[in-house]
């Protein structure tokens, strides 16, 4: 199957969260699994610079009348075949340095609407026939900076004899979008497209809702978010909407790239390791406790958090929690960036204890790998989760997760309870109620299962062991590209 996928970040080339860990390596599974995949990005630095033999293969007019070139190339794929890169060439929309979305001050771009509505733009018309020497027969967008493709898709006049399928997949409900409603007349898209069953979200224009309403397949990335988000609590003032479109809509949960997580052949970890044979990971947690300035302690268990500093991973809970933590003698890394508030707080954390407490701002590929490889536990104890990858990272290095059962968290962890453990089936350790108390529980258990080493080793040996590659998930997506051609 022909299959064109669009997204706003792809790792290795250009990531701010687990949205490009996914634009990265779906298309190599589907690779992999035989179908001819390509991938369509805006002509970010990152991107320009990371497609390698770029040409030319078309000319585009946006619709508020500017002209940019759309151009073909490959992004190199260790033991693998290369994937073939589309990329838009506009500089004056994308040639900025730092983060996709923001500037220097952290502040969206004033003009979000064209960079993003150019994306959907260029994907729709490729789907329709742009490029002479290649046409998708699906077209799968991710999250709202790709929506408008299937909108535009729907109200084209240029549409082809061939129909070609849509799918839409929401990786985070809670990013829509939304612009000032005046914005819609640049779309170039018809009055029909505005309104209720439309782009218009109370008065706003919204790019989520072009992908919500127009493509004819609909997924998110675990089945408990694809429930939770036709609720009112979480559906973001959308789950009317997805409730209409609940017979087209499903969660499909996000795999673990073995490429590039995978603590046997992890380069990035100073010493591998694997089921087993976790000598390596004891020597990972010494060298980490070393490079952080964390005392020496083999013994003391290690609590790693990597992570966008924003309200939606709840870690206030950690920070409410640390005092208990450091009493029952535990030690906490953190990598994350974000929100300023968090960031001071947890610095001033580590500041204050610093052979207990280590708090690295910014983001850092390599460390991060570390983490996970020292780590004895992995705090996600986030609010809400669409599916979350640093749990599964944590499974996948034996850094067991302490989660609040939520979205794709709750579809990735099972709770060290007794009845679990006894049918080998526990990998971590989960809280119900979103709140100190539940995450002190958790913490608790935690440290009390730390000091019974054999209940450990097994915990840790089921995380290990649990099933998280790629090849599953592709080969669901390729049902529901499927539906979508039907
Ligand atoms: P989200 O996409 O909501 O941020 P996920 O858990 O799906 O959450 O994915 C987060 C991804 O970003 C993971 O690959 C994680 O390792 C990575 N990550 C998050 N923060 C950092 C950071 N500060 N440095 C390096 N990697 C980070
Ligand atoms: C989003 C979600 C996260 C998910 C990721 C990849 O960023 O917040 O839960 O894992 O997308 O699908």
């Amino acid at each position: 199957m022909k299959i064109l996928q669009v997204s706003a970040e792809l790792f290795p080339l250009l990531k701010t969260g687990g949205l490009a860990d996914v634009a990265g390596a779906l298309p190599r599974a589907l690779l992999a699994a035989g179908q001819d995949v390509r991938v369509l990005l805006p002509g970010f630095p990152a991107i320009r610079d990371g497609v390698a033999d770029a040409v030319q293969v078309a000319e585009l007019e946006a619709p508020w009348g500017e002209r940019a070139r759309l151009r073909l190339g490959r992004i190199g794929t260790e033991g693998g075949p290369d994937l073939r890169a589309y990329w838009i060439d506009a500089p004056w929309l994308y040639d900025r340095p730092g983060n996709p979305y923001e500037d220097a001050q952290r502040q969206p771009y004033q003009d979000n609407h064209r960079r993003f509505a150019l994306l959907g733009f260029a994907a729709a018309r490729i789907a329709h026939g742009l490029d002479p020497g290649w046409q998708p027969q699906v077209l799968h967008a991710h999250d709202w900076h790709a929506a408008l493709a299937p909108a535009y898709m729907a109200f084209s006049p240029r549409r082809g004899p061939q129909r070609v399928g849509s799918v839409f997949t929401v990786h985070n409900l809670a990013y829509q979008g939304l612009f000032a409603p005046w914005h819609f007349a640049d779309l170039g898209l018809p009055a029909a497209a505005w309104g209720i069953d439309g782009l218009e979200y109370h008065g706003q224009l919204s790019f989520m809702k072009g992908g919500l309403g127009f493509a004819d397949r609909i997924t998110t990335v675990s089945p408990t978010y694809a429930r939770e988000i036709q609720t009112p609590e979480q559906g973001c003032g959308l789950d009317g909407l997805l409730r209409r479109r609940a017979g087209v809509l499903s969660g499909i949960l996000n795999g673990v790239d073995d490429q590039v997580w995978n603590p046997a052949t992890d380069a990035l970890l100073p010493h591998p390791f694997e089921p087993g044979q976790l000598a390596g990971k004891m020597r990972c947690k010494a060298a980490l406790q070393t490079q952080l300035g964390l005392a020496p302690e083999a013994l003391a268990p290690l609590f790693v958090v990597v992570s966008r500093l924003t309200e939606q991973k709840g870690l206030h809970l950690v920070l409410g929690g640390l005092d208990a933590l450091l009493a029952q003698g535990g030690q906490l890394a953190l990598l994350g960036s974000g929100d300023a508030w968090l960031e001071q707080a947890f610095r001033e954390r580590a500041a204050a204890a610093p052979r207990s407490v280590s708090v690295t701002l910014g983001y850092n590929e390599p460390l991060a790998h570390r983490l996970f490889g020292a780590g004895d536990v992995t705090l996600v104890p986030s609010l809400f989760e669409p599916c979350g990858l640093t749990q599964m990272y944590g499974l996948k290095y034996g850094s067991l997760p302490l989660v609040h059962r939520v979205g794709g968290l709750a579809d990735t962890v099972v709770d060290a309870t007794l009845e679990d453990m006894a049918d080998g089936r526990a990998t971590g350790f989960c809280f119900e109620t979103f709140d100190a108390e539940g995450f002190a529980r958790a913490l608790r258990r935690a440290f009390a299962l730390y000091r019974r080493p054999a209940d450990w080793d097994a915990v840790r040996a089921s995380a290990m062991g649990r099933p998280a590659d790629w090849r599953g998930a592709a080969a669901r997506y390729l049902d529901i590209y499927a539906q979508a051609l039907a």
